[in-house]
């Protein structure tokens, strides 16, 4: 079975927000989609090893915001990378409380509200179902996986359902190629070192982050 084949199907980003023992925690998700409309239901995969699974299983409701193509690419950096266990990931960015679940602030295309009602044990993962309950207009194109792999050249960390083992092994080129140690972004150059001032484009770590592969 050709495993890429599924890297034909099509997905947005979003930032799930959620309370845990009263902190704001999250992470980005692209397993998101619509279920029903008179009643609007919408299903998230999360991984079991994910905080934020554990804050929404909790409390039972949280926000998902819909990253816009302009969206500032460190969010997803933050929230898609590092885990909400060990630091404040709304920090940077700030926060705002809309019908008791957190928001990460920022330029997103809109947000929904949702409660859960049910979640299927998917293995890795749970599949959290939920009927949206409110929802915030905003603004700008959404991005979708295809962007972020293609223009901001992102990657997934493993806990993503649709992580890319045999693309994080690509075939080295003429080019020195330099692998971001915390969302793994590869900046390629045309020989040379990196900049002094070089910041990571997706996560915002400076050029200390950066190793050589290859
Ligand atoms: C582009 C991208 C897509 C992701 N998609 C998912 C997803 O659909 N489900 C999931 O559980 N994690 C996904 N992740 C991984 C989580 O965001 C990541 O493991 C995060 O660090 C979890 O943070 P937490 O421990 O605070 O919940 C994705 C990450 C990125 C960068």
């Amino acid at each position: 079975m050709d495993l890429k084949v599924l890297y034909k199907l099509t997905y947005g980003l979003y930032v799930v927000g959620a309370f845990k023992d009263g902190r704001a925690v999250g992470c980005v998700v692209n397993t998101c989609f619509q279920i029903t409309n008179d009643v609007p239901r919408v299903a998230v995969a999360l991984n079991k090893n994910n905080y934020t699974l554990e804050a929404v299983k909790e409390n039972k409701r949280f926000s998902l915001s819909i990253i816009a193509e302009d969206t500032d690419p460190s969010v997803i950096g933050r929230f898609g990378f590092m885990s909400s266990r060990d630091t404040d990931k709304y920090e940077a960015f700030g926060m705002e409380v809309i019908d008791y679940v957190p928001c990460v602030k920022g330029k997103f295309c809109g947000r929904l509200i949702a409660e859960v009602e049910q979640t299927v044990d998917c293995s890795t993962h749970v599949l959290v179902i939920a009927r949206v309950v409110d929802t915030v207009e905003g603004n700008g194109v959404p991005m979708t996986y295809a962007y972020y792999h293609n223009v901001i050249k992102g990657k997934e960390p493993k806990n993503a359902p649709t992580y890319r083992a045999e693309e994080a092994e690509v075939a080295a080129g003429p080019k020195r190629r330099f692998e971001c140690d915390v969302c793994f972004y590869v900046a390629e150059t045309d020989g040379s070192d990196l900049p002094e001032d070089f910041v990571c484009p997706v996560c915002g770590v400076d050029r200390s982050h950066f190793h050589e592969i290859d």
